[in-house]
């Protein structure tokens, strides 16, 4: 399973990944297109050969010193393999070779697996829940660690 940069035609099963992932809110199709337009390169997929079996979104800040995980979707079937950490070891190696300050994400207080994960890689949640983060009723924990 190799970690690449994606390519337009992978576009259709990022989708694909993000709609099993997130069920309730997955991107609408134009924002991830429009995401992959501009920051290709940030847009970082599983490919087995065959099928992508994940994939993480995520950007920097335009000065240069803080990178946002905006999404990161392991397919169903491959949960628990480890991929979800190499997804995010490889976020982390390209910032610290960028020398990027911080790693900043949002995940929902409920989402255990993922804040195990994001634990287990040193991020730390210091300020609790933020209420009503992506709007009314969308409570999130702002995790973050110092590269
Ligand atoms: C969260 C997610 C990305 C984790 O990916 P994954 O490949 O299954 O995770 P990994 O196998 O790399 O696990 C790494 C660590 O995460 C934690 N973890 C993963 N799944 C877990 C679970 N079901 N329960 C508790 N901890 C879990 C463990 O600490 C694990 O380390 P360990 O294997 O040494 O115990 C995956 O479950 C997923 O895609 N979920 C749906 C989308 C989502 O919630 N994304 C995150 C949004 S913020």
């Amino acid at each position: 399973m190799s970690i690449r940069s994606a390519h337009e035609g992978d576009l259709p099963e990022i989708l694909d990944l993000d709609r099993k992932a997130f069920p309730d809110d997955p991107y609408p199709y134009f924002v991830l297109r429009q995401y992959f337009d501009g920051y290709s390169d940030r847009i970082l997929v599983l490919d087995d050969g065959k099928h992508l079996h994940g994939y993480v979104l995520f950007v920097t800040t335009s000065d240069g010193s803080v990178c946002w995980v905006l999404s990161l979707a392991i397919s169903t079937e491959r949960r628990g393999r480890g991929l979800g950490r190499r997804l995010m070891l490889e976020v982390m190696r390209q910032s610290r070779q960028e020398r990027v300050h911080e790693v900043r994400l949002t995940v929902e207080p409920a989402n255990t697996a993922a804040i195990m994960l994001y634990e287990s890689l040193g991020l730390s949640a210091e300020d609790g829940v933020r209420r009503d983060y992506f709007g009314p009723g969308e409570d999130r924990l702002l995790m973050s660690l110092k590269l």
